[in-house]
């Protein structure tokens, strides 16, 4: 049994609250702080704001007993380690946005005035190098009035894919703790000592880095994969047999090179455009993780290209596009590539069915005129055409419901559908 730590979170999103839901499962004692009274209110029902498997019997089983949520900041006057999940969206320039962190940091400092312990304040989100050093430290030991002999401070990364958080905090492939201070490095490892896998303890700026690096190289991993996807579909070849003979090298890897619409979601985008910025910014000329930006942007456009080369013209044709969640088992749509492929069909004066099991609601927050039908088969009667943007199991099963289409239309974003004479982008 771990020594059980008082841990406060700052930010019950996707990251926070997986965190400190999966910390109260090991038997920490957790307040996760967030300004927003709606989702606190919802946390301490034990029901979740966000869909995250597994999530909601975690905060059955531990909310009002080892978890709890709070807008305020009290917790923090007892906590031995605070955890900052707040959000750093990009900026116009694509740099991130660091005032979240800022004002957290503030907050956290001016708790910890009254805080007897000897704290750590660990930065969760993803930062660019430098910044748990120049801005959360000083901002933290300027409203504290303390010093870094009475607060910690450490960079732990997250690398949590939506829809499996749990899974993957429980069972991470490595631990990265940052710090310039080994006591706080131990401290933070304390936290995790329930939690079986290799730990890297490395330096503040190195951990911020590490988790740039990892997630621009998946994201490369997907635009090579994209990139050569869309050669082999003008020569006739299905890239999914080509990467399939590619990632049994051992060097390679079979992972994340499924061809496609593109990626989405709240980390890829952001943080391959984060560190372009940060690279410009000291004057490199980062051609790679643009290019890997670029083929992602271009990609989605190639499903209208695909469509128009079947049905002529989308002027007042009918289309259904199945997916609209940025990946399948989440009803997160931020930077989903059906976004883009939904923006050109109303561009080109389409009529848009859309059906997607979870995120309708998200998306109807931005189109809210599109058809939302209750069921595939709704938005494909007398469809014209249909792109299928996101990898939702149930769509696999799709066969009968596009006998309800005007033509049998059909393109693929995603490897996902089984029934016959359906086209893919890349295959
Ligand atoms: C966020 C970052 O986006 C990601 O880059 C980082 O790796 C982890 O934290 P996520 O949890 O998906 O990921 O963000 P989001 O779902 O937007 O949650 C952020 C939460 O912080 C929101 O609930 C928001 O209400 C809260 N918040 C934001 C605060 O409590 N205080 C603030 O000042 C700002
Ligand atoms: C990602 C990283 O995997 C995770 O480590 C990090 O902490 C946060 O960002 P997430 O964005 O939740 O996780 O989803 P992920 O499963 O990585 O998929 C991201 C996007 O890439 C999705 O749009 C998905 O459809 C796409 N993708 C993924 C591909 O197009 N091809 C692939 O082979 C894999």
């Amino acid at each position: 049994m771990v020594h059980s730590m008082k841990i406060s979170i700052v930010g019950g999103g996707y990251v926070g609250l997986v965190t400190g839901s999966c910390f109260a499962k090991l038997g920490h004692d957790v307040t996760i702080i967030d300004v927003d009274p709606v989702k606190v209110q919802s946390i301490n029902n034990g029901q979740p704001p966000i869909y995250e498997n597994g999530l909601e019997d975690l905060l059955k089983q531990n909310t009002g007993l080892r978890l709890r949520a709070s807008t305020g900041y009290d917790s923090v006057a007892k906590a031995e380690i605070v955890f900052i999940c707040v959000g750093t969206p990009p900026q116009p320039d694509g740099s991130a946005n660091l005032s979240y962190i800022e004002s957290a940091s503030t907050s956290i400092g001016t708790g910890l005035k009254i805080n007897p312990h000897y704290c750590v304040v660990v930065v969760k989100s993803t930062v660019p190098p430098g910044t748990t050093e120049k801005c959360v430290q000083p901002a933290v030991l300027r409203a504290a009035q303390k010093t870094e002999r009475e607060i910690g401070f450490a960079m732990n990364p997250e690398f949590l894919r939506e829809g499996r958080a749990v899974e993957d905090f429980l069972h991470p492939d490595r631990i990265v703790i940052g710090s310039n201070d080994p006591r706080a490095g131990k401290h933070v490892a304390d936290v995790y000592r329930n939690i079986q896998a290799p730990v890297i303890c490395t330096g503040l700026i190195a951990a911020e880095m590490i988790k740039y690096t990892s997630n621009a190289f998946l994201a490369a991993k997907i635009s090579f994969s994209n990139e050569i996807g869309n050669i082999c579909k003008h020569l006739g070849i299905d890239v999914y047999e080509v990467m399939k003979g590619v990632g049994l090298d051992q060097r390679i890897g079979p992972q994340f090179l499924n061809a496609g619409a593109g990626f989405g979601g709240s980390c890829f985008p952001k943080d391959v455009s984060a560190l372009i910025s940060l690279a410009e910014k000291i004057g490199d000329d980062p051609i790679l993780l643009k290019s890997v930006i670029a083929i992602n942007e271009r990609q989605p456009y190639r499903m209208i290209t695909l469509l128009l080369d079947k049905i002529g013209t989308l002027s007042g044709k009918r289309i259904a596009v199945l997916g609209l969640a940025f990946k399948d088992n989440t009803d997160d749509i931020r930077d989903s590539r059906s976004i883009p492929v939904i923006q050109e069909l109303l561009d080109q004066s389409a009529h848009v069915a859309v059906y997607d099991p979870m995120a309708m609601p998200n998306m109807r927050r931005i189109f809210p005129a599109l058809e939302y039908c209750a069921c595939a088969a709704d938005a494909l009667r007398e469809a014209d055409g249909c792109l299928v943007m996101t990898e939702w199991p149930e769509f696999t099963r799709l066969d009968h419901e596009f006998d309800g289409m005007k033509k049998r239309i059909i393109i693929e974003g995603r490897r996902i559908l089984s029934c016959k004479d359906r086209d893919g982008i890349c295959w």
